[in-house]
């Protein structure tokens, strides 16, 4: 992957980067640049986004040929989609002729016709005709959108624009070790929701390894069911700027859960009440005794931008308990009401550092998983070419 990063970028992102070292050293919060800059932005886009495997749908929301989801990644737009025979393809959301978006939403659909001049392209991102030019001019044979390469684990689909990247193989092995208690593979998806949120990418990802602020902006909702006091973390680091958390009695009581104790939790720990994962760079997993939900978090058009992606797992066989429907829906009412707790505070975050005056303060032994990702992202951009005058 090449950097289209001019020269001033380059040096005023490795500015930031240096200083975002400096500050992690001393055990400081972020400074405010990595935050609000375009700079740091397009050196995320060059050195993370456009490089890294990235979870990008539910296996089951193509399920069908036909099936296709949009989604833009750090700005670029890329489709989803179950091919007629079978298999999943990702590929870029750009017509051949001038660039135009050629999929639009979600759905299903044996073509896309582009708006803009009809050349359309099959379900495969392959181009099948182009209108009223003719055969001579161009030759449509082997013609097709740029393809992203795609893997899937456990029901997720993971893709990467990147044709040199890390084998997926290579690149999952130490979350499958740690992680594989999640289960996702043997869950389907109960809801979905989107967030579009007025902040940074990072903060969010942040907020949802920040077991500090539980106890205050949650404390109407799950907050009083951790009890960490001084106890260190339970944090486990997982291969390249990942990380678990996994929660017994000692430090977690859980509320009444809704539905039936996830089977596979009998292999782990009996003592096991929760747990919080986060695989690099945009995924926050938790799971408690009844439920898997994870979030994926992708850059808005603006350093100060957002969009959460949210989903609810459940095994297939919870789907058929007494009342599931309004059980869900108690589910579905407790993530908006946590999702509302953390908003302001998103908010204030992203003003914070666009003010000149902002100094950040310390981090606490709460904050261990910010400084864990963090520290990572601050390598990953160190080493990237794009960051290189
Ligand atoms: S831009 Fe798509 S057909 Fe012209
Ligand atoms: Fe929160």
């Amino acid at each position: 992957m090449t950097s289209v990063l001019p020269l001033a970028a380059k040096t005023h992102a490795r500015v930031s980067v240096e200083e975002l070292k400096a500050k992690l050293h001393r055990n400081i919060h972020a400074p405010r640049s990595v935050y609000l800059t375009d700079e740091v932005a397009e050196l995320e886009k060059q050195s993370i986004f456009l490089t890294h495997w990235l979870c990008v749908a539910r296996s089951e929301e193509v399920a069908a040929p036909g099936d296709y989801q949009t989604l833009k990644i750090a700005g670029e737009p890329i489709v989803v989609a179950r091919t007629q025979n079978g298999t999943i393809a990702a590929y870029k959301n750009r017509c051949l002729h001038r660039g135009v978006e050629v999929a639009d939403g979600s759905g299903n659909a044996r073509r896309f016709s582009c708006p803009y001049h009809a050349w359309s392209y099959d379900i495969g991102g392959r181009l099948v005709a182009t209108a009223a030019v003719d055969k001579e001019t161009l030759d449509l044979k082997e013609r097709c959108l740029p393809q992203l390469c795609v893997a899937e684990w456990r029901g997720w689909i993971f893709v990467n624009f990147d044709s040199d990247a890390t084998p997926f193989e290579t690149f999952i092995a130490p979350y499958e070790k740690t992680l594989w208690y999640y289960g996702a593979g043997e869950c389907r998806l109960a809801f979905k929701k989107v967030f579009d949120l007025k902040c940074n990418w990072k903060f969010v990802a942040e907020n949802l390894l920040d077991f500090y602020h539980a106890r205050t902006i949650h404390a109407a909702t799950f907050g009083s069911q951790y009890k960490l006091k001084d106890n260190a973390l339970p944090f486990t680091p997982i291969g390249d700027g990942g990380m678990s958390f996994e929660f017994g009695s000692d430090m977690r009581k859980n509320a009444p859960n809704a539905f039936p104790r996830l089977s596979w939790l009998d292999q782990t720990n009996p003592d096991f009440q929760a747990g919080k994962g986060a695989i690099f760079p945009n995924i926050n997993l938790f799971v408690n005794t009844d439920s898997v939900r994870s979030w994926t978090l992708w850059p808005g058009e603006r350093p100060g931008e957002t969009k959460a992606i949210f989903y609810f797992l459940l095994p297939k066989e919870t789907f058929s308990v007494a009342d599931f429907d309004s059980k869900l829906e108690g589910y579905r009412e407790l993530v908006g009401r946590i999702a509302d707790e953390d908003k302001p505070v998103l908010l204030s975050l992203q003003q914070a550092v666009a003010s000149e005056s902002y100094e950040p303060g310390p981090i606490t032994h709460f904050e261990v998983g910010i400084k864990h990702l963090l520290s990572h992202y601050a390598d990953v951009l160190t080493a990237s070419r794009a960051g290189r005058p």
